[in-house]
């Protein structure tokens, strides 16, 4: 496994897919790295589906605890799908490209690692105090 080196938050339900999103970061570096486009898109695709099905369960959790700070958080996830799409387009039409290799390599890994530390590491808080505070607010949907 690779190893772990975004920040860990003591959330399980949240390092876990920070976990996944940074081992497919790392394997899309080295796939760019080494001029393979078509495994660099089939990474990139894994890592679309793993971010967006996470910042879908981040958005839920938000919203079931009026998280204060929703509308920047959610903004910055949105920016963040449409790089992750751009990037995908750009690998399809024209390969590993110099702009696709700095950004697998540097701005990628760097966004990660900056929200993961700035937005969610405050939000795993609330969370906590928010499940603690009121037995009525849970992370799982209820059946
Ligand atoms: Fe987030």
């Amino acid at each position: 496994m690779t190893s772990f080196r975004g920040p860990i938050l003591d959330m399980p339900e949240m390092d876990s897919p920070h976990r996944e999103m940074v081992a497919r970061a790392e394997e899309l570096a080295v796939a760019a790295r080494s001029r393979n486009a078509k495994k660099a898109a089939n990474l990139l695709d894994e890592l679309l589906e793993t971010t967006a099905f996470h910042f879908a369960q981040e958005d839920e959790w938000m919203d079931r605890t009026s998280y204060p700070d929703r509308v920047a958080h959610r903004t910055a996830h949105d920016l963040f799908l449409q790089d992750l799409h751009a990037s995908a387009l750009e690998i399809r039409a024209a390969g590993i490209t110099p702009r696709v290799l700095e950004w697998a390599c540097g701005r990628l890994p760097q966004w990660i690692r900056f929200h993961m530390e700035k937005n969610d590491r405050p939000l795993a808080r609330h969370i906590e105090r928010a499940t603690i505070r009121r037995t009525d607010v849970a992370l799982e949907p209820r059946s």
